[in-house]
Parts: structure tokens; C-alpha cells; sequence
């Protein structure tokens, strides 16, 4: 059995597609016969999200949402802003992490490229990222290969702490990467939260609909063959059909009479019949919020108890 975790930023208002592939089902991959946690990362949507409301709204709907797709209770799902040790874990491995390797950090450097408005939270981020996983002694973090880096940078920072103290304190996590290709948001870019261009389970059918509907393609016409491999509404059939159906809709896009809008139809179906339970429960669970409350409320107490045995050896190598 080992200690498998991983964790979800709260910054859109509903987990995505691209959370889903890239993080929730690998994550479920590793979940049978090991010790499980999924948490919401709510401290590290504080570097973008500066909206009360806001932060409250999609830390709700998410948790609510990862409740509903991991109906097993022996997941432990968490709040990370309810773990009371983590800041103090956070400042002590800053004072360990070379400035040097931070300046490495790639998530940092497209930050700034982007020439977006930056806080100390972006840049020490990958920090309170190592936290996370060497408070709890995991052994392994199924995360999208986007995340790869960040896990690099923990184990670098626990071996840093560890010839810091001259001891072994954490355990080495390993990070787990699906196989899945980074999956394409309805412009053809990463999917993702900060270039809105994402589809949820969890929003209303109309708009999943709509937006399936605007995926980009290019302009071939009904009549015209199309390659099945370079198409975005391709790439999500090939998640959500049957092998059936992925086989016979690349014959059909290969031989032509079939046309992007036929493709997208036949994709919006194919979503809804794949995510019906989930967004069934998670209606259930809007009217009965005490069930989420108090599975967030264990995982709190199981998780800050696991924190402070860890704190114990931290304190004791550091001598506070
Ligand atoms: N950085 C991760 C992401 O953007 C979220 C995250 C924060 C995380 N802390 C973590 C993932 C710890 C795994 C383990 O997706």
C-alpha cells in the first residue's frame, strides 16, 4: 500500500476536461489497494484569483465535483488552506531551495514572457508545491506531464534539506505520468483555465453543447476527406467513443460526405453518455452539502495528523 496524492488548483469554477485526462484519471489509475488523497489546491489559486467570491465559488463546485467522481470514501479528498502546518513547512524549505534552482522554473519564466502582473506567490509556488507532497510522506504523485518540473523541483529541495541536516527526513516521492497526450482546449491550445478555452462535465448541457459545437477545425467542406489525426474534435472522440465508434467515424472522416458539425454531434452525445453519473450525484450533492463538508472535514483532521508527525522530525533536524 502506498501513499498516492495529488491535487487540483481552484481556479476555474469547474474541474475540466483537461484535469480530468491529465490528472484525475491517472490519479484513479493509482488509486486501487493504495492509500489515496486528492486535495484542492486553494492556497496556489491565491497567486491568480483575488475575488473572495470567486475563490469561494470554485473551491465549492470543485470539491463538490471531485466528490462526485470519487463516490469511494476511502479517497481522502482535502482542503489545502486547512492544513495548518503547511505555511510553516512552505518557509522553512525556502530557506533551503537554491535561488539558482528557482530561477530555472519554467511555469515562472512563461509567467513572466507573458508579461503577466507577478507576485511573489508565482514565483515560490513550486516551493509550496513541494510542501504539499513531502508533508505527507507520498510516495507517489500521478500528475500530467506539465507538472514534471515541479516534481524534479521536490525531490531537489528534500535533497537539499536532507544534506542541509545531514538526514533523512522526507520520503522521496516519484511523480506518475499518464500516457495521455496533452489534450487540446477548443482553439487547438493546451486546454486549460487561463486561455478560457475549456469544456466541463459539470456545466449546463447548453453550454457544453455550444461549446463542443465551437471547437476550431479547419474549413474543409462535408464532401471533402479529412484527416482524423489532425482534427481537435477527433482527438476528444478518441477519449469518449467506443472502439466501434472510433474506428468507424476515422472511415468516415477519411472518406469524405462527413462533416465537422456530423463529427461534433456525434461528440456531444458521446461526452454526455460518458459523464452522466457524475453530474447525477454532483446534483445530488449541491442539495445535500453537509455530505461534502464532512468528508472534507475528515480528510482535514487524517491529513493534519500526517503533517505533524512529519513537523516532528522537521522541527527536530532543525532544532526549532
Ligand atoms: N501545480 C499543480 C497543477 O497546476 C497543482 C498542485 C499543487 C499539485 N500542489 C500539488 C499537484 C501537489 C500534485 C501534488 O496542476
Amino acid at each position: 500500500m502506498k501513499r498516492v496524492f495529488t491535487g487540483i488548483k481552484a481556479t476555474g469554477d469547474h474541474l475540466h476536461l483537461g484535469n480530468y485526462f491529465g490528472t484525475i484519471v491517472p490519479f484513479r489509475e493509482h488509486t486501487q489497494g493504495n492509500d489515496a488523497m486528492i486535495w484542492v489546491a486553494d492556497l496556489h489559486s491565491l497567486t491568480s484569483v483575488h475575488d473572495s467570491g470567486k475563490l469561494g465559488a470554485n473551491f465549492h463546485n470543485i470539491a463538490t465535483e471531485l466528490c462526485a467522481i470519487f463516490d469511494d470514501e476511502a479517497i481522502t479528498i482535502f482542503r489545502q488552506s486547512d492544513i495548518r502546518q503547511l505555511p510553516l513547512l512552505h518557509w522553512i524549505l525556502s530557506t533551503i531551495t537554491p535561488h539558482s534552482l528557482m530561477l530555472r522554473a519554467h511555469a515562472f519564466k512563461d509567467a513572466q514572457a507573458k508579461g503577466s502582473d507577478l507576485n511573489m506567490g508565482v514565483f515560490t509556488y513550486p516551493i509550496l508545491m513541494a510542501a504539499d507532497i513531502l508533508g505527507y510522506d507520498i510516495e507517489q504523485v500521478p500528475v500530467g506531464k506539465d507538472q514534471t518540473q515541479h516534481i524534479e523541483f521536490t525531490r531537489d529541495i528534500a535533497e537539499a534539506f536532507h544534506r542541509a541536516y545531514d538526514r533523512e527526513v522526507f520520503t522521496m516521492p516519484e511523480g506518475v505520468y499518464g500516457d495521455m497526450p496533452t489534450l487540446p482546449g477548443l482553439d487547438g491550445r493546451k486546454m486549460s483555465k487561463s486561455y478560457d478555452n475549456f469544456v466541463s462535465f459539470f456545466e449546463d448541457e447548453e453550454t457544453i453543447r455550444k461549446k463542443v459545437m465551437s471547437i476550431v477545425t479547419d474549413s474543409k467542406g462535408v464532401d471533402e476527406p479529412k484527416n482524423p489525426d489532425e482534427c481537435s474534435v477527433f482527438a476528444f472522440i478518441r477519449l469518449f467513443g467506443t472502439e466501434e465508434e472510433i474506428v468507424s467515424i476515422a472511415q468516415k472522416y477519411r472518406t469524405g460526405g462527413y462533416g465537422y458539425g456530423h463529427a461534433k454531434l456525434a461528440l456531444y452525445d458521446m461526452i454526455m453518455r460518458y459523464s452522466v453519473a457524475y453530474r447525477t450525484r454532483r446534483d445530488e450533492l449541491l442539495k445535500k452539502p453537509d455530505i461534502v463538508r464532512d468528508r472534507l472535514d475528515r480528510g482535514a483532521d487524517l491529513m493534519n495528523a500526517r503533517m505533524d508527525e512529519v513537523m516532528e522530525r522537521v522541527r527536530d533536524a532543525t532544532g526549532l
